[in-house]
């Protein structure tokens, strides 16, 4: 088996070619080979979905994925969302005009469950999103303004997210 594996991977719309262990999680793979440092990473084994992010539209655990499984694929962390750094994304500013974060940790997970959601039910219940958010932890905010934020979001965005 090779040392390193080549991997062609487009995140956030822009195409990357890396030649990486095959043991590099996806993770380590977004922050520390292409600098994209907006996916956290806290518990590393599936747990907090700090890590969330967007695989070929679907909803991923990148501490769970080895950077080698995204070869082809379409990646999508938070720093896609915003068009440029003064024109945040539509999910984005809800969270910040409804308190939805504090620290900010568990936030880029948050938003991509969030896009998530709302591509697949643009009106969500307090319960759909609740079940939705139950994979993501926040030790800061106690969850109100964070499902508040998704209701507001889903308002404002009628599905275009
Ligand atoms: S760091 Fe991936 S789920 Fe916690
Ligand atoms: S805002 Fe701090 S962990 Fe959620």
């Amino acid at each position: 088996m090779p040392d390193r594996w080549l991997v062609t991977v487009i995140v956030n719309g822009r195409e990357y070619k890396r030649a990486v262990e095959p043991r590099l999680l996806l993770c380590d793979f977004l922050r520390h080979e292409l600098g994209l440092t907006g996916t956290h990473v806290g518990c590393e084994h599936g747990v907090c979905g700090a890590c969330t992010v967007l695989v070929d539209d679907q909803l991923a655990r990148s501490c769970l994925m080895f950077a080698v499984q995204s070869d082809g694929c379409q990646v999508t962390t938070v720093e896609g969302l915003a068009a440029s750094a003064d024109d945040l994304h539509p999910v984005q500013q809800v969270f910040w005009d409804a308190h939805g974060l504090q620290c900010g940790f568990c936030t880029s997970g948050m938003l991509i469950t969030t896009v998530a959601l709302l591509r697949e039910k643009p009106s969500p219940t307090d319960t759909e999103i609740r079940a939705a958010l139950s994979g993501n932890l926040c030790r800061c905010t106690g969850y109100q303004n964070i499902v508040k934020a998704v209701r507001l979001a889903a308002e404002r965005t009628n599905g275009r997210v």
